[in-house]
């Protein structure tokens, strides 16, 4: 496993959105396995609690936070009551997301849909990182990573938000990397394809046929493992990555290089 400046993740404190279930719980627990206290932020009351119970179950520091990532003052509680819990801030995974409930081409996309895809999976990746920075600053060095998708590289048809949203993610990424390197925070983003998680049961409806469907789009023939998600997001927090900044990994079987 990668390793910080002390051998590992000890001492050090990790803030994930998304964390109440699918990628967002597996980078949580391996944070925890790595030795960081985490701070399990989610909208799922059971699901964030069920996270923190995981992380203790293994010997590890947790706290759940509520924390509506479209609500610049629930980023911002949440943040506090982790600097409250642990005192300080290393590094922040900006996780939480979702998926469209609406394929339409553009012409036909509800604005409301629109609005809804774009304030969670771009908005509130920006107020997490506008609120994060500062008590990151305050240590003077960590690491952000933003969730994106295989939808930030290459178009998704009749899905216009999520393909904006997650593409806007790289932007952002790259936008706050280059404000923030020389001040020793690096910002980088992930990019999963088709990954074994509860938004990816809703979206193959979970039958045989459907996860079919998604292995053929996929040229290693499997979906991903959410943990797989999570060794590139501590890699890319790990000093071993020290000099990648602003990058968006792509981490998909293959699927966008088709
Ligand atoms: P998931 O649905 O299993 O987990 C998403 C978590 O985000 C849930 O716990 C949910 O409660 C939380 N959440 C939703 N809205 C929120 C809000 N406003 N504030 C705080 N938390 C909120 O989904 P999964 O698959 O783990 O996805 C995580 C991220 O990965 C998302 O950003 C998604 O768009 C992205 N992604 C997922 C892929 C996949 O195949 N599963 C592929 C590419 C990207």
């Amino acid at each position: 496993m990668t390793t910080n400046e002390n051998g590992s993740y000890k001492g050090k404190v990790a803030f994930v959105t998304g964390a109440a279930s699918g990628i967002g719980r597996a980078t949580a627990l391996a944070f925890a396995r790595e030795g960081a206290s985490v701070s399990v932020a989610d909208v799922s009351e059971p699901g964030k609690q069920e996270t923190a119970r995981m992380i203790e179950d293994l010997g590890g520091q947790a706290i759940a936070v509520r924390c509506d990532v479209t609500r610049a003052e629930d980023v911002k509680a949440a943040l506090d009551k982790t600097v409250e819990a642990f005192g300080r801030l290393d590094f922040a995974f900006n996780n939480a997301g979702i998926e469209p409930k609406q394929a339409a081409p553009t012409a036909e996309y509800e604005e409301e849909e629109w609005n809804r895809i774009i304030d969670i999976d771009l908005r509130g990746v920006f107020l997490c990182m506008k609120h994060e920075i500062p008590l990151i600053l305050k240590q003077g060095r960590g690491a952000i990573v933003n969730t994106s998708s295989g939808a930030g590289i290459i178009g998704i048809k009749s899905s216009p938000a999520y393909t904006a949203a997650k593409h806007g993610v790289i932007g952002l990424t790259k936008a706050a990397a280059l404000d923030y390197a020389s001040q020793n925070i690096r910002v980088n983003a992930v990019c999963p394809g088709y990954i074994d998680t509860p938004m990816m049961g809703r979206f193959t409806g979970g039958t045989d046929e459907g996860r079919a469907k998604v292995f053929a789009e996929e040229p290693v023939g499997r979906m991903g493992k959410p943990e797989e998600i999570a060794e590139a997001v501590l890699w890319l927090c790990s000093d071993a990555a020290a000099f990648v900044v602003g990058h968006a990994m792509v981490i998909d079987g293959g699927q966008t290089v088709q």
